[in-house]
């Protein structure tokens, strides 16, 4: 029997945790603020910005949103990204991806200053994280890791395997785990005996962006399978794990809609809150 690990409930805990912290700064007179810039009409950034906006609202954090024209300039939206820098009302930046082809990604996460990075994207906390000395950590594997705390699922010692090396999830992944003494192996595109490596792992995290991608004979008896996919089969949602038959095999598995998702909003609440914290000099006890 499989243990369903619960995105909504354990995100639910988290925004309660920061929901509180916030009311008690408030309390000091310290206020926390994001700012989300969003560039162009891309219809699912459009809703991940609402959602982050919403869930801002709920815990107490203002949200300021930027939605910038598709044509909006480098040099414009570099001269935002400095206001806000320099503006004390804002702790946290956000400026959600993709960006119109015309703007270069990594300049524009280079400008936004790395005290106010809650994404963590920005090259001096993808350093501090390698170090493992870090402040914020993207915010996927950052509810990732807050799943395995909640259900009590320890690290120490396990064979952790990753598929996908991406920059937001898969690299950061592998490092987290790393530090939580997993043995890790992180997997891609041209790995060679990607069935024999998944099968042996204890934790395994799929983020590849292939609906269904990991099937039972992947998945060790007892693994616990964590799914980052969000996909879509003649419309209907799904991960990148054949849940239906990986679930038979796991001991704690994920869903597709309700596992990693929400988790997602919820450690951005929490970086924000930490950078509050961070620019006001409170320090966790
Ligand atoms: N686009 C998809 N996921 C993310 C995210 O976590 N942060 C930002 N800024 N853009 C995204």
């Amino acid at each position: 029997m499989y243990k369903l690990i619960d995105g909504k409930e354990i995100s639910a805990a988290v925004k309660e945790r920061v929901k509180n912290e916030v009311a008690i700064l408030n309390s000091k007179g310290i206020s926390v603020g994001l700012a989300v810039i969003i560039v162009g009409e891309d219809p699912a950034s459009k809703i991940y910005v609402a959602n982050k906006k919403k869930a801002c609202e709920q815990l107490g954090i203002r949200s300021m949103e930027y939605a910038l024209d598709a044509d909006t300039t480098e040099e414009e939206l570099l001269e935002l990204i400095n206001t806000l820098n320099e503006e004390k009302s804002v702790n946290g930046i956000l400026c959600q991806l993709p960006l119109p082809k015309h703007l270069d990604e990594k300049i524009i996460i280079n400008a936004i200053s790395p005290e106010k990075d809650v994404d963590a994207f920005h090259p001096h906390n993808v350093g501090r994280i390698m170090i493992g000395d870090y402040d914020f950590v993207p915010c996927t594997p950052a509810g990732i890791m807050e799943m395995l705390k909640y259900e009590g699922i320890e690290v120490e010692g396990k064979t952790c395997v990753v598929i996908g090396r991406s920059n937001i999830v898969g690299k950061p992944m592998g490092m987290l785990l790393l530090h939580k003494n997993g043995t890790v192996t992180i997997c891609h595109s041209r790995t060679k005996n990607l069935l024999e490596i998944c099968r042996e792992a204890d934790i395994l995290v799929a983020a590849v962006g292939k609906a269904e991608f990991v099937t039972a004979d992947m998945v060790k008896e007892g693994a616990v399978v964590i799914d980052v996919g969000m996909n879509r089969i003649d419309g209907r949602l799904c991960g990148d794990v054949d849940f239906e038959n990986v679930k038979e095999k796991a001991s704690a598995i994920t869903p597709v809609p309700g596992g990693v998702g929400p988790m997602t909003i919820a450690m951005l609440m929490q970086n924000t809150l930490t950078a509050a914290k961070r620019q006001n000099g409170v320090c966790d006890e």
